[in-house]
């Protein structure tokens, strides 16, 4: 039975950290102000606002709207005791001025589920703080669980502080009324708040990502989007309906879903957020499309989405869950110790128990792994050996193993927690080959490998098993999977991370869709050659592209040419 680690990651990180406490700048809170508040806007509410920085963008805002003073009130909640004094301050000053803003000591979550069900507030703005739901003390789990139960928002342990932040704000906006915060970027792909994002849309009317290219919070690796957002106007706030299929479903169009006007706008940094457009951030409900929470879909035009929806309606374009199945590689919990070279099979005395093993990329050259490849990685030196111990006690073990066993024990490896979880700790689980491998994460592109020579992999990659009705198409499928269509899709679906590695986890991966072609020898056997002469990834679409989607699909060249450049303007963003 799995253990609990012990290591306390809390105590690791720093205080500021702990109660997320990264100040936004003033001139984000102008813009954020000066969007929420509006003619109408009465009251107010941050449900953390730290030094209070932005109960003065809000004054500022009111008094250039040119409200009448004493008209407006603002209610501002924070955790942090030294905080509170300051914004305290600021708000005696506002008092003077003729603006009513109250400071309340306490913990949004407990203050929100106290306040009256049927409370509102016209504009609601701040920071929420980013903590990890296992930072949460325990009545705030309690607590932060209630609040996604009463939204109908499935919970999860992987929730962060800013998403119970945001369901409880929306959950007492007024009608009409406006949301504008400062949040993650990941609210627009993160698995985890997939809830959230259809709860927003079934609420919100109106819905505009603002995405900084560059890191906003210093000392931060987040990146960091404004999210604005209007109340829908003919109704007060109800818990979610439904919740989409677990599979997702990428092209909503058809779907019953609300409508949502929803744009994400790309901008470099905070120095440029004067040049947002009005344009784009004008309200078009007409535009208005249902996205079932599939945000990452903002990025495309209503010709773009028609396309990919089109596409996806085409016989031979198949779902990847319904040709093979994903799992991952081989957790060893230490690479270098179970994986090894020639050198260290000789010297141990090991070849007995030696099985080849893919345990980095780099040992990846084509769409293929080969016996040669294998002879050429070993030659390299390569660790391109598993050893696969067997499952014996260490004193039964030939002396020669029993030697390794005590050098992984001098490294204290025995102790580690994918190690010492399982008995005996050298004896690696669920050990098996798979017919076709794919890499978690990636530069420019994803691909499948065919695995010709058996080789096991680590959980560098993912262990992929074609289903009974396609055991005979493993070369169709590796080649197929390298398409523009396919790789708009893993754009949208998969997570990015800094230097524009994308990444792919299984349900991702499962919800790909593959145009599944026929494919001949010969161009298999070029394509596998140009991505081992590692050619420009464009020449290699034109290639493929040609074969899979105008060959194999009829598709015409206009239509080809749109989706290549949806496809590559997508792509570099992330690579940006
Ligand atoms: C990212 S900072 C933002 C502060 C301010 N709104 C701003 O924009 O500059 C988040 C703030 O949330 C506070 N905080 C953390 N957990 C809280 C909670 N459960 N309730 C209220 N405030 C909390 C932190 O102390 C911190 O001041």
């Amino acid at each position: 039975m799995a253990r609990r680690s012990k290591i306390n990651f809390k105590a690791l990180e720093s205080v500021q950290k702990l109660r997320g406490g990264y100040y936004t700048p003033l001139s984000v809170a102008e813009f954020l102000s000066d969007w929420a508040v509006t003619l109408k806007t009465r009251t107010i509410l941050e449900p953390s606002c730290g030094d209070g920085r932005f109960l003065e963008a809000l004054f500022e805002a009111v008094y250039r709207n040119g409200t009448k003073n004493g008209t407006v009130s603002i209610d501002a909640v924070e955790l942090n005791e030294d905080q509170v004094k300051l914004a305290e301050k600021k708000a005696k000053r506002l008092a003077s001025k003729g603006l009513h803003a109250h400071v309340y000591c306490d913990d949004f979550f407990s203050w929100i589920l106290n306040a009256p069900p049927d409370k509102t507030w016209d504009a609601i703005l701040g920071n929420p703080p980013y903590i990890r739901y296992q930072y949460f003390d325990k009545d705030q789990r309690f607590i932060a669980q209630e609040i996604f139960h009463k939204t109908n928002v499935k919970f999860t342990m992987l929730t962060n502080a800013w998403v119970p932040f945001i369901l409880a704000s929306v959950m007492h906006l007024a009608p009409g009324g406006r949301i504008a915060m400062v949040i993650p970027s990941e609210i627009s792909y993160i698995i985890h708040a997939q809830g959230l994002r259809e709860l927003l849309e079934q609420e919100l009317e109106y819905i505009r990502i603002i995405h900084f290219r560059e890191i906003v919070f210093d000392g931060t690796l987040q990146g960091t989007v404004l999210f604005l957002g209007i109340k829908r106007s003919d109704r007060p706030f109800r818990p979610l309906r439904h919740h989409a299929a677990s599979d997702r479903v990428l092209f909503p169009d058809e779907t019953e879903a609300d409508t949502v006007d929803f744009k994400i706008c790309d901008i470099k940094g905070i120095d440029d957020l004067s040049t947002v457009g009005s344009s784009e951030m004008a309200l078009q409900p007409q535009n208005g499309k249902p996205f079932s929470g599939h945000w990452m879909l903002g990025l495309l035009d209503n010709e773009e989405r028609s396309l990919l929806s089109e596409l996806s309606r085409i016989p031979n374009v198949k779902p990847f869950s319904q040709i093979a199945d994903i799992t991952i590689g081989i957790v060893t919990g230490a690479n270098n110790y179970f994986c090894v070279s020639d050198t260290t099979l000789e010297e141990y005395g090991l070849s007995e128990i030696a099985v080849p093993m893919l345990a980095r990329s780099e040992l990846i050259k084509g769409i293929t792994y080969t016996a040669a490849d294998h002879e050429k990685n070993a030659a390299l030196g390569k660790s391109v050996h598993f050893l696969e111990f067997p499952n014996l006690d260490a004193n039964r073990l030939p002396k020669t193993m029993q030697e390794y066993v005590k050098v992984g024990e001098k490294q204290q490896l025995h102790k580690r927690y994918k190690c010492r979880i399982r008995e005996p700790w050298y004896c690696v689980p669920y050990v098996w080959v798979s017919q076709i491998s794919l890499l978690k994460r990636c530069h420019h592109f994803p691909r499948l490998i065919l695995n010709e020579f058996g080789a096991y992999s680590t959980d560098t990659a993912y262990r992929i098993s074609l289903k009974d009705a396609y055991s005979e198409c493993g070369k169709d499928f590796v080649f197929s999977f390298i398409n523009s269509y396919t790789f708009l899709l893993a754009e949208l679906g998969g997570r990015h991370y800094a230097g524009g590695v994308l990444e792919l986890v299984p349900s991702e991966i499962r919800a790909l869709k593959v145009p599944l072609v026929k494919v001949a020898r010969d161009d298999f056997r070029l394509l596998d050659q140009m991505i081992r002469q590692k050619r420009n990834p464009d020449d290699i679409l034109d290639f493929t592209d040609q074969v899979i989607l105008s060959r194999g699909l009829g598709m015409c060249d206009k239509k080809l040419r749109a989706l290549k450049a949806c496809y590559n303007r997508v792509k570099r963003r992330r690579q940006r």
